[in-house]
């Protein structure tokens, strides 16, 4: 069974789908890699624009049910009946903002990435693409064993699904101007 595992950049998707593949032996396919290789993104912004269509026919050649498929445009390039689980990574978004920060992210595109994260766009797009097949997991401040541990129960068919509410934490520190207004 395949295993996808997305979420907005910088919610820990490669971290933790390094360790699975050591532990499960599974191959990785990475979308964004892919995309890179065939030259699909465009070279003009900081921007990650990508042409969908070219890469769901690349991913098709690629992907297989012993493998682990990783990338925030999974909603928009595989078909929900050729994966099997759908992790979806969350991650606090001020936690978030520091990765960016060592990422070098302009201020711009830190911002847009974590308020993305605040409304959840990868989550709400997966969810409503892959549905059932679709498992919330929160990576804010966690042993990536405890990552893998969930992911483990995850595929022996129990529940871990994990709600979480940036906007309201968010809100509630008075922050929302910081991520959302210039
Ligand atoms: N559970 C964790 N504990 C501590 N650090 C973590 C954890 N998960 C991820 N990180 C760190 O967070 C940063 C971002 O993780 P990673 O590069 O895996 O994110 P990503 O979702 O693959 O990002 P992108 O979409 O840009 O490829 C890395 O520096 C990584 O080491
Ligand atoms: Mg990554």
């Amino acid at each position: 069974m395949s295993i996808v595992i997305t979420g907005n950049p910088g919610v820990g998707k490669h971290t933790i789908a390094k360790e699975l593949a050591e532990k499960t032996q599974l191959e990785i396919v990475d979308i964004n890699q892919l995309a890179k290789d065939a030259q699909l993104f465009e070279k003009n912004d900081e921007s990650n624009d990508v042409d969908t269509e070219k890469l769901k026919e690349i991913l098709k050649e690629k992907i297989s049910d012993k493998c682990i498929i990783v990338g925030h445009l999974a909603p928009y390039v595989l078909d929900k009946d050729k994966v099997g689980i759908v992790v979806i990574l969350r991650r606090n978004p001020y936690d978030l903002i520091k990765v960016y920060n060592k990422r070098g992210y302009s201020d711009e595109k830190s911002r847009e990435n974590a308020g993305s994260e605040i409304l959840g766009v990868i989550a709400y797009d997966a969810k409503n693409h892959f549905e059932e097949k679709t498992v919330q997991i929160d990576n804010s401040e966690k042993e990536i064993q405890e990552i893998l541990n969930k992911i483990e129960s995850i595929l022996a068919g129990k529940n871990k699904n994990e709600e979480v509410d940036w906007l309201e934490l968010v809100t509630k520190n008075n922050d929302l101007k910081k991520f959302f207004v210039d």
